[in-house]
């Protein structure tokens, strides 16, 4: 799978006596198969934006966007969404959530369960199927929303500050369930988040973007995800002097887009 996204722009037309907004500038990116994206910048500079497009939620006013050399026109089960909250349907129990796709797609009953009891052992919530999902913690039920996006099989997972509303240690280990996933499964993943440590951690590829007009100023490509991968603890990596360097040039772009308002 690969998305091509190429000289897309939005602009979101004047209203309530606001002028129009510029959310997007003249952004060209490709995502290829196994790839981890991240989005990283200040709020405004149009990361949900793009990841809209990408789903299909929104147009671009002008500009192209193609999935394996077809223009992508609406949502599909192509690309599965995951939000900084769960969005999870609180009258269903873990199992009915997870399955809810494969529900809305007409898979039966039993094919649709067995596909759910996989990812629900792979995110570590083997025994909770029948409980209520508003009796979890916030980091199981954000699980949930993680299986439920991935038993659609996915060509592109989109997360939108997945981690967000979630406690220190909790948001660690989170990071490193997904990038097993993500090597498990080979899926390509486009992921937003505001914590620069995670950004370069999760990422092969970081892109930092400016607001006003919102655009890609800055691309780097990561090895960190890779070297976890391959043994190195979390941790160590992220003490390590070219990670600890590479956090404040990043840092020093950011900083230096908010001083600029
Ligand atoms: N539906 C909409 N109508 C009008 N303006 C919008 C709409 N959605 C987003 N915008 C504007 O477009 C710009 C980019 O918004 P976007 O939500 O993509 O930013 P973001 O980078 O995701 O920010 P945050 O980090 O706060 O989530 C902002 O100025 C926002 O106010
Ligand atoms: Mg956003």
């Amino acid at each position: 799978m690969a998305l091509e996204i190429s000289q897309a722009s939005v602009e979101f037309p004047a209203a309530n006596g606001r002028p129009p907004v510029e959310a997007l500038r003249r952004v060209d990116l490709t995502i290829e198969p196994g790839d981890f994206t991240v989005a990283l910048g200040a709020s405004g500079c149009g990361k949900s934006t793009l990841l809209n497009l990408i789903a299909g939620f929104l147009a671009p006013s002008s500009g192209d966007i193609r999935l394996d050399g077809a223009a992508v026109e609406g949502p599909s089960a192509d690309r599965s969404v995951v939000f900084q909250k769960h969005a999870l349907l609180p009258w269903l129990n873990v199992i009915d959530n997870v399955a809810f796709g494969l529900k809305l797609q007409g898979t039966p009953k039993e094919q649709r369960y067995e596909v759910a009891e996989k990812f629900i052992g792979l995110l570590g919530l083997a025994g909770f199927e029948k409980s209520p999902v508003y009796s979890l913690s916030g980091g199981m039920q954000q699980r949930v929303g993680i299986a439920r996006a991935l038993t659609c099989d996915p060509k592109l997972l989109l997360m939108d500050e997945p981690l967000g509303a979630l406690d220190a240690l909790t948001r660690e280990r989170a990071q490193e369930l997904i990038l097993r996933i993500w090597k498990d499964t080979g899926k390509s993943v486009f992921f937003i988040t505001h914590s620069v440590e995670e950004a370069l951690f999760m990422g092969t590829r970081l892109i930092v973007m400016s607001p006003r007009p919102g655009r890609i100023a800055h691309t780097f490509d990561l090895p960190f995800s890779q070297r976890f991968c391959d043994g190195e603890p979390a941790r160590q990596i992220k003490a390590s002097s070219d990670f600890v360097s590479l956090r404040e040039e990043v840092l020093a772009i950011i900083f230096a887009d908010e001083e600029e308002e």
